[in-house]
This record gives C-alpha cells, sequence and structure tokens, in this order.
C-alpha cells in the first residue's frame, strides 16, 4: 500500500511537470507573441539565443539574472557609473530600442557624445543579429506595462536619433 501511495505520488509530480513544462512553453511563447524589436516579431529561437549570448556577454557586468552591479545608482570614485540592471528595476526599459541598439553596438557615447563609460561597445565582437537577439532575451523579461511603455517610446523614437 505503501509503496503504492510512492508510485502514485510519483506519477503525480510527473504529471505536474509535464503541466508546468507545457505552462512554461505556452508562457514563453505568450511572451514572445508580445516582444518586437523595432516594431518586429521576434522569435522563440532568436530569443534563446539572446539569452546564451547574454551569459556569455553581459552577465559578468550586468548580472546572471539581469540585477546589475551593487549600489549601481552610485558613481565610482573615477566618476563613471556600475551596470544597471536590465530587468524592470533598471532603466533600460526607458529607452528606445534605437537607443538600445546603439549602446550595445557602439557604446553609451554613441547617444552621450563625449561620455565615460565602462560600457564596451560591441561591434565587431557580436553581429547586428546578434545584438537584437540579446536584447531581445532582456525584452523578453520584462512585465507587461515596462514592455508597453518602451514600445511607446520605440514608436517615438521613430525617424529620430
Ligand atoms: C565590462 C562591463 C560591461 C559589460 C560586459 C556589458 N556592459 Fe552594458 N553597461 C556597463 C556599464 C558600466 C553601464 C553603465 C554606463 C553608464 O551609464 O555610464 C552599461 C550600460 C548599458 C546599457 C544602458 C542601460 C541604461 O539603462 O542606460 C545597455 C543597453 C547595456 N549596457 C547593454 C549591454 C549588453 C547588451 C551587454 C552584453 C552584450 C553589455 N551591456 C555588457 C557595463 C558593461
Amino acid at each position: 500500500m505503501k509503496r503504492r501511495a510512492m508510485v502514485l505520488a510519483g506519477a503525480a509530480v510527473a504529471g505536474l511537470i509535464a503541466i508546468a513544462a507545457l505552462a512554461q512553453k505556452q508562457d514563453g511563447e505568450a511572451r514572445v507573441d508580445g516582444v518586437t524589436f523595432l516594431g518586429e516579431p521576434v522569435t522563440a529561437t532568436e530569443i534563446a539565443l539572446g539569452q546564451d549570448l547574454y551569459a556569455a556577454n553581459c552577465a559578468s557586468c550586468h548580472g546572471a539574472s539581469l540585477e546589475g552591479q551593487p549600489d549601481w545608482r552610485r558613481r565610482r570614485n573615477n566618476g563613471r557609473l556600475p551596470a544597471p540592471p536590465h530587468d524592470e528595476t533598471g532603466h533600460t526599459w526607458h529607452h528606445s530600442d534605437q537607443d538600445l541598439f546603439k549602446i550595445t553596438r557602439s557604446g553609451v557615447e554613441a547617444v552621450v557624445p563625449d561620455y565615460e563609460s565602462d560600457m564596451p561597445a560591441f561591434e565587431g565582437i557580436l553581429t547586428d543579429a546578434e545584438i537584437r537577439a540579446v536584447l531581445a532575451h532582456i525584452k523578453s523579461t520584462w512585465p507587461e506595462r515596462e514592455r508597453a511603455v518602451q514600445a511607446k517610446i520605440t514608436a517615438n523614437d521613430e525617424g529620430g536619433s
């Protein structure tokens, strides 16, 4: 009886895991549905690629969970800022897709001339498609509200800088 109960419990757990996997998949697909880059839809494959590229190229400064560096709002003694989070607690979502792309490709100086920053330029390290994938991954982690606000900022930046 005890054994049978364990088998049943095991089956129930397996069932739950299957349901969780399914829910995650659906959630993942739904999230992808809501994620765009420069108004273009983004695929699940791109986001998965972006996640790997993020871990390899960005996580060392911006954090494995996009949490940023400790005390990221306080300028260091050399006058430079630490790496901010890329999740909704930071201000990445305050920037248009256009600016996020420029910052990642060419550094913060690309949007703020003569600005000194520890943010490296990824031109020559990541292709434009890879930069797009990394940013799509970052965007896919934002809650609906932040994503909607950022979509408006991006739309208003059209034809601009
Ligand atoms: C060597 C550390 C380092 C690495 C690696 C790094 N960053 Fe940064 N990043 C920074 C710092 C520091 C800042 C803040 C710059 C400032 O404002 O002076 C920053 C800022 C940014 C910003 C602007 C955010 C905002 O809210 O203003 C974006 C976008 C960004 N990084 C994207 C990336 C991406 C994408 C990667 C990986 C492809 C990456 N960074 C890798 C250090 C890094």
